[in-house]
């Protein structure tokens, strides 16, 4: 298979603004590091950070990051807080300000339900991509159902949904096929579950057990393959043809690089067929929102 452009992968930011993930026991990263993740990103070829209001400080260091950097500016997704109904043209001006940035590439709504309420607050919507201020408007959603949807609304360009191994084209399918046919351009998060996929398999871990049946075939596949567990997440998201962009999430620079490998790694189509076969038994749990 041909090598991707590392132009297809979006940089999170929560890991830099929050303490986040189920396998994160070094808290929120430094902003040493963080600058460090950012550098090797752009020089690599990144050009879309995924941001939002919710992710503590992400914001600042994003600015902070191009305000050192003024040769380096990323584009910039980003989303209104889950409980915002008013105000949003001003905090629009004030994302800006804080990115260092003169337009954002997307405003996305954090959640369907946030997207629901906010039917009526369009015009400043479209109003702000009128001025050039934001490119695209988005949604982040998490079922089928809400995709369904939002495919009717052809004032949102972007979705943002989870996909990966086991939240993968068993289960999302059909759904992108029609998105795609709607002209949506399509973003995937989750790539490596938040970090489940690497957990050993006899961790404590709550979510570890109940998807044990389904995390032991993805370590029987890594270990036939003799392809590495981060390889094989990301190479089985990049390769699907209905996703425009994959984001992912790193706590290191280490990470980043190694998931950067991924890219000119070719996997065999057979590999990707067995993933696709894999069908989680109980698919609420591969939701991270409903795992506290
Ligand atoms: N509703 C929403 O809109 C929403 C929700 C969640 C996230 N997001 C966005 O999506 C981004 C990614 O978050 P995600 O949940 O999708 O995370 P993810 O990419 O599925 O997982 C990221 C985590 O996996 C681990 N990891 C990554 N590369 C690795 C490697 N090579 N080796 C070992 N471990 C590795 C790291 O965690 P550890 O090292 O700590 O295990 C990292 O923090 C976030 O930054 C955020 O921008 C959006």
């Amino acid at each position: 298979m041909s090598e991707i452009s590392p132009e297809k992968l979006i940089l999170g930011t929560v890991q830099m603004g929050l303490d986040y993930g189920i396998n994160n026991s070094s808290g929120k990263v430094s902003l040493g590091e963080s600058f460090k993740i950012l550098e090797c990103a752009f020089d690599s070829g990144i050009r879309i950070l995924d941001s939002a209001e919710a992710y503590g400080d992400a914001h600042q260091v994003i600015g902070a990051f191009h305000k050192a950097h003024p040769d380096k500016i990323f584009e910039i997704i980003t989303k209104l807080p889950h409980q915002v109904d008013a105000g949003i043209y001003d905090k629009v001006l004030r994302y800006l300000n804080e990115l260092e940035v003169s337009e954002l590439k997307a405003l996305l709504f954090h959640s369907f339900e946030s997207y629901r309420k906010n039917i009526t607050n369009f015009d400043v919507l479209l109003e702000l991509k009128a001025q050039n201020k934001i490119d695209y408007i988005g949604v982040s959603v998490y079922t089928n159902s809400e995709i369904e949807t939002i495919l009717a609304d052809e004032n949102v360009d972007i979705i943002q949904l989870p996909f990966n191994l086991l939240d993968n084209s068993m289960l999302r399918g059909q759904v992108l096929k029609r998105a795609k046919d709607k002209g949506k351009i399509i973003h995937t998060r989750s790539a490596f579950l938040q970090g489940l996929f690497f957990k050993s398999l006899d961790s404590d871990n709550f979510i570890t057990k109940q998807l044990n049946t389904e995390l032991t075939q993805l370590n029987l596949i890594v270990t036939n393959s003799n392809i590495s567990m981060s390889h094989l997440a990301l190479n089985y998201c990049l390769h699907q043809e209905t996703i425009d962009n994959v984001l992912i999430g790193v706590d290191s620079e280490q990470q980043l690089k190694e998931n950067l490998d991924a890219l000119s790694y070719s996997i065999d189509s057979e590999i990707l067929h067995e993933i696709d076969s894999i069908k989680a038994n109980n698919p609420k749990l591969l939701n991270p929102s409903l795992w506290t």
